[in-house]
């Protein structure tokens, strides 16, 4: 039966020209290569410039992926930012984004905070307000400045995160119904707010007047991620009737390579349709996802006709699975 279905028509990211290797940590905490790269996959990670801010580098990436929609300002109808690390408490990045970008007055922006499922969770606002009609044109988009919350004292956070923005468009199509139409074909979000403090920032607006800095259980993390992302991806292969034999990527959110590799053999997904950003980028939150298409797009991984399965998660505990066709 004929829908509407949410289609990526193009994508961007932005990574800081600041490279952040982990022989440069091992100067600044007791660390080194082989504990991070071993535990992690992290190798390197981009971190901003003084004075460069979470919407400088979301504008960034946005203005890629608009350039590679081929759309203008004009076309966009509504804002939507996942992000931790905002310029300020208030207003949003997506307002500031808005008006850096020239946007037309009354299109709607907002920010909207599920840590690193944030992207999921925003896709699926988008993906909802344009089957329901109410925008054609949407800009999702996912950025974090983690470098901002990060203690550089503390080795057993500081060598994980980093900072970078990924974007989407996504538009209105006619499809068929079938899980052979392109664009969003299902997604899932769900959160447990008992797994409050195993992940999280140690101050806030109301608690410290502090941002705080991030912290975790780690141990605690690993479990749930890999349970709760498996979980969520099998909810969606499910819903749009499809298994994982069907997929052409797995594309999870990019915490640690160890995470990864479980999902993949929980999913029985073969390594080489593993997509792996985290070597690179480290754990980059909300921005992991849209930074790992944009950069698996570019680089002539993810192609036109592919469907790639996409699971997050993060604090809250929040998580969520997305399935795309591009
Ligand atoms: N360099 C060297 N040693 C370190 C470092 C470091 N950077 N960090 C911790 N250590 C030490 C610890 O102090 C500890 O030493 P001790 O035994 O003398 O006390 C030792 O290494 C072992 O520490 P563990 O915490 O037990 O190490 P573990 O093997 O659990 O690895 C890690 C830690 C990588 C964080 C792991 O718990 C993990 O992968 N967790 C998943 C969580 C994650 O990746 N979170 C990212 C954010 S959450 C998200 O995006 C969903």
């Amino acid at each position: 039966m004929k829908c509407i279905r949410t289609k990526v028509i193009g994508s961007g990211h932005y990574l800081p020209a600041k490279v952040l290797t982990n022989d440069d940590l091992s100067k600044m905490v007791d660390t080194n290569d082989e504990w991070i790269s071993t535990r992690t996959g992290i190798r390197s990670r981009h971190i901003v410039a003084e004075g460069e801010l979470t919407s400088d580098i979301a504008l960034k990436a946005l203005e890629m992926a608009m350039k590679n929609a081929n759309i203008s300002k004009d076309d966009l109808d509504i804002i939507i930012v996942a992000t931790l690390t905002p310029d300020n408490t208030t207003p949003t990045v997506a307002a500031r984004i808005a008006g850096k970008l020239g946007v037309k007055s009354g299109t709607p922006a907002f920010d909207l905070g599920a840590a690193c499922s944030g992207f999921v969770y925003a896709m699926t606002m988008a993906d909802n307000m344009i089957r329901l009609g109410q925008v054609k044109t949407a800009a999702v988009i996912g950025v974090e400045t983690l470098s901002n919350i990060v203690n550089w004292e503390d080795r057993n956070t500081c060598v994980l995160f980093g900072d970078g923005a990924g974007a989407v468009i996504v538009q209105a199509s006619e499809g068929e119904g079938t899980s052979k139409d392109q664009g969003v074909l299902a997604t899932r979000i769900y959160a447990d707010g008992t797994q409050y403090d195993n992940l999280g920032t140690d101050g806030g607006i109301a608690t410290t007047r502090t941002a705080g800095y991030v912290h975790m259980n780690g141990k605690e993390v690993f479990k749930f991620a890999v349970g709760a992302m498996s979980e969520a991806s099998h909810a969606v292969l499910n819903d749009a009737g499809v298994t994982t034999a069907d997929i052409d990527w797995l594309l999870p959110h990019q915490a640690n390579i160890r995470i990864i590799s479980s999902v993949g053999q929980k999913l029985e997904v073969p390594e080489e349709k593993v997509i792996v950003t985290v070597d690179h980028h480290g754990n980059t939150s909300a921005a992991s996802i849209p930074l790992a298409i944009s950069e698996s797009i570019a680089n002539g991984k993810i192609k036109s006709g592919d469907l790639v399965l996409i699971p997050a998660m993060g604090a809250g505990f929040t998580w969520g699975g997305m399935l795309i066709r591009f």
